[in-house]
């Protein structure tokens, strides 16, 4: 059930949390468990569970309950081997700053000190624990903490905002597999700007197709109106010249691949592959008048 159900609900961010006890020992440990669940407050929940060997509390768990606070740390990968060392099951009362090289940096809020090689901390208070066992080993819990403050380096900002190419973070996924949010595997999705016609708007031709993907057909569904043949379409240039219909598909160039086929048959497969080719380059309405040439 663990390696189960961790593999599916990933990646997760990681905490890397310190805290320390109430006579001052300092304990840092990383958890996925982890995520954030409102931002006025700002309100983010780990989850410690109880040893599945020993049924033992976690020290952080112990220590947040015992002084009601802690600092939530980013993780980059600049940091993996260090955070992964951390996560030993070191005696209570062991600084776990000092087993991993981690550098401590005082807080301003609350008493555990911060991870300086971290882009992102946040001083937290302890909210409250919903405990989600029935007292057995590898039981969980879940700690919600209030972050109240934040503190983010300069050069984690690109114009203004956050940049995950910056924050190079990183996260968890089932058994030993991690994933860096880092350059190609990062990328932008804008929002919705209107309610989209819906999947159950598009013609039965265009939902059958053999080419176009579950994304290709959201995209399609994303306008505000089902469009209209413009009668105009394509509006080739005069100098348009085009190579093979496979040449100009594979060159992405789809009005180069309508041009290819303006004196053969419009099928709706090939048509089909030219819509694609328009919806990778983001030009929906292209791809719309293509569809609707068949
Ligand atoms: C990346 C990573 C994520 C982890 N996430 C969790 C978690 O969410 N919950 C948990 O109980 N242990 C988690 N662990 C294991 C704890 O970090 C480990 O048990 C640690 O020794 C607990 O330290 P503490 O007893 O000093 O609090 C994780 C370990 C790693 C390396």
């Amino acid at each position: 059930m663990h390696s189960i159900l961790l593999s599916g609900v990933a990646p997760r961010p990681i905490a890397l949390v310190s805290t320390m006890d109430s006579n001052g020992n300092v304990n840092l440990s990383p958890f996925s468990f982890f995520n954030a669940y409102a931002s006025k407050p700002p309100i983010v929940a780990i989850g410690p569970a109880f040893s599945a060997a020993t049924g033992k509390a976690k020290d952080t768990y112990l220590n947040i309950i015992e002084t009601g606070e802690c600092t939530i740390n980013s993780v980059q990968y600049s940091m993996v081997e260090q955070i992964n060392l951390a996560s030993c099951e070191y005696e209570r009362g062991t600084d776990e700053f000092v087993k991993s090289g981690l550098t401590k940096r005082p807080s301003q809020i609350v008493k555990p000190p911060m991870v300086a090689e971290s882009l992102f901390s946040m001083e937290c208070k302890y909210l409250e624990n919903i405990p989600l066992g029935r007292s057995i080993g590898g039981n969980g819990n879940l700690m919600l903490v209030e972050a109240v403050r934040f503190h983010i380096a300069e050069s984690a900002f690109v114009d203004g905002k956050l940049h995950p190419q910056r924050l190079d973070l990183v996260a968890r996924m089932g058994y030993n597999w991690y994933v860096r949010a880092h350059g190609e595997a990062v990328f932008e999705l804008a929002k919705p700007k209107w309610n989209g016609i819906g999947f159950d708007a598009l013609p039965e031709s265009i939902t059958s197709s053999d080419i176009l993907t579950g994304n290709d057909l959201a995209k399609l569904a994303g306008v505000k109106e089902l469009p209209m043949r413009d009668e105009n379409f394509p509006y080739f240039t005069e100098h348009l010249t085009a190579d093979s219909l496979e040449v100009e598909l594979q060159a992405g160039n789809g009005l180069g691949a309508l041009y290819a086929i303006k004196s053969i048959r419009k099928e709706r497969i090939i048509l089909h592959r030219i819509a694609k080719v328009f919806l990778e380059a983001d030009d929906i309405d292209k791809a719309w008048q293509t569809l609707l040439l068949e």
